[in-house]
């Protein structure tokens, strides 16, 4: 007899409204992102501007409200203006953090336009690595503003007459990290991203700000980082980041999938430190969690280091482009309901990346683009959990792996869209001895009824796809019963379930 994990889904069980920017994404000038990645003038599927119509495809497939660019690393040396204005003349740079060659043939205008293609938002970051606060208001003026001043007339001799109207800034990147050109302490980061913000908004105060946290939750600085950075810039900002990969280079995928524990460690690590700074400062504003960067990442780790030392300064090589398997597709929707568990604070997130580097979207150079695993975890969320996020009340048991007690075998959440009608469960059970007996009573919602269940299943925790097969691809399931508005399934281990209701 299967274990047995009961849920309960009432819509008067809130969380909070779910900011559709937590299905956001990340494209950074690194390995083959932009060229050969969304980008290939005369590749079959190009446009008339040399964007990827496949890729395009795959982009809106995801519905990714909101992308962060240009970096990552690369933005703490990146010069904005060697990446506007008419191609032939824009500089060739070296870009230091991934010593690759940029060409700047994809700038902040190209990749604004390839935005509007996608019907996404830029979220843009700032170089508070080697630049400072004056280049940041020069590079605002020339996005934001409709002033007869020298950077908006620049923007409009490039061809641009309406501003771009990037409404969420980061301040830099990971500049706790060592590794990190133009890293700083806490203290020195926190003043320049105060100032930095500060003029920011005597520009345009409608913008939002990221105030950059640290780099991961493994960083010695962490969390005092978090609390001297937000003394200084509290006022000022709205969001602060969080990165964090994880990877399973153990090989034990139950303690991996195990790892949104301390997931939900970390978030409540950082929303503590945020609420300690704002009592301190007796200030009535919440600071909320930008997650701009997590995902899987380790598979090319070593291959990437060796790339970047034994061949420097190649243009759009391949770097970190990790295929992903069964089991990181898991993880990753285990990493989805944890923000949806926290939606009352998380607002951003940032799946990173999107195409070819860590992502859900791969392209052949020669040929077409393709779905990672972790494309349909992805893909379920953003196209089926927007609205509110609803209190799971699970009870459900719980196994021990090797650096994890007490690991619940059923995560959950439910979303309730109030316009549509519409219900949708998404479940993990990250138990990989058994299937469970899954019961959720769905009674609060009169005269609902399964409108589809989808789910990722496989034996294989390493099968992956490719650019020829994809045998990790949703199946519809039919072996649910639905009675008096009780549901229940046998629910298959390490799987991942979406349970769509509605009238
Ligand atoms: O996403 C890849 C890199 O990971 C980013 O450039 C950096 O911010 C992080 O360390």
């Amino acid at each position: 007899m299967a274990q047995k994990t009961k849920m309960i889904v009432d819509k008067d069980f809130k969380i909070g409204e779910i900011d559709k920017r937590v299905y956001g994404s990340f494209i950074e000038h690194l390995g083959r992102a932009v060229y050969t990645g969304i980008y290939q003038p005369g590749h079959v599927s190009a446009d008339e501007e040399g964007f990827r119509k496949d890729v395009i495809e795959l982009v809106k497939e995801l519905d990714v409200p909101i992308i962060r660019y240009p970096g990552g690393n690369f933005v703490s040396n990146f010069f904005w203006e060697d990446s506007v204005g008419p191609k032939d003349q824009r500089k060739k740079r070296l870009d230091l953090a991934w010593r690759t060659m940029e060409s700047n043939e994809v700038g902040l205008g190209e990749f604004a336009h390839w935005c509007d293609k996608v019907n996404s938002e830029m979220m843009m970051a700032v170089n508070l690595g080697t630049r400072g606060t004056k280049d940041a208001l020069n590079l605002l003026e020339y996005c934001n503003l409709n002033t007869n001043s020298y950077y908006a007339d620049l923007r409009r001799k490039h061809g641009r007459e309406n501003p771009y109207d990037v409404k969420v800034w980061c301040l830099g990147n990971e500049m706790d990290g060592p590794w990190q050109v133009g890293h700083k302490t806490a203290t020195e980061y926190g003043r320049l991203a105060a100032e930095t913000a500060k003029a920011m908004k005597i520009m345009d105060d409608s913008l939002e700000f990221v105030v950059c946290g640290s780099s991961n939750v493994d960083m010695p600085t962490f969390p005092q980082w978090e609390a001297s950075t937000l003394e200084e810039a509290y006022e000022y900002v709205d969001y602060i980041s969080l990165h964090q990969y994880y990877g399973n280079a153990k090989n034990d995928t139950a303690d991996f999938f195990a790892k949104t524990q301390d997931l939900e460690i970390f978030l409540h690590s950082v929303i503590a430190t945020c609420d300690f700074v704002k009592a301190k400062k007796r200030s009535k504003k919440n600071i909320n969690l930008s997650f701009d960067e997590w995902n899987v990442w380790y598979h090319t780790n070593q291959s990437d280091d060796e790339e970047m030392k034994k061949r420097p300064w190649q243009t759009a090589p391949h770097l970190l482009e990790d295929i992903y398997t069964f089991e990181d597709a898991i993880l990753n929707g285990l990493i989805l309901i944890t923000f949806l568990k926290h939606a009352d604070r998380v607002k951003v997130a940032c799946l990173a990346q999107l195409v070819n580097v860590i992502a859900p979207i791969m392209t052949e150079t020669e040929g077409p683009a393709w779905r990672q695993t972790i494309f349909y975890p992805f893909l379920h969320a953003s196209k089926y959990g927007r609205g509110t996020a609803l209190t799971p009340v699970i009870s459900t048991g719980v196994h021990d792996t090797a650096k994890h007690e007490n690991v619940t075998d059923i995560e959950a959440v439910a979303v309730y869209n109030e316009e549509k009608q519409e219900v949708t469960i998404f479940a993990v059970n990250r138990n990989t001895e058994e299937d469970i007996f899954f019961e959720s009573d769905m009674r609060g919602f009169e005269g609902y009824k399964v409108k589809e269940y989808l789910a990722l299943e496989s034996q294989d925790m390493k099968i992956v796809n490719g650019a020829g097969a994809s045998p990790v691809t949703p199946v519809e399931k039919k072996n649910y019963v639905m009675e008096d508005g009780i549901f229940t399934v046998e629910m298959k281990k390490c799987s991942w379930n979406v349970i769509r209701f509605g009238v």
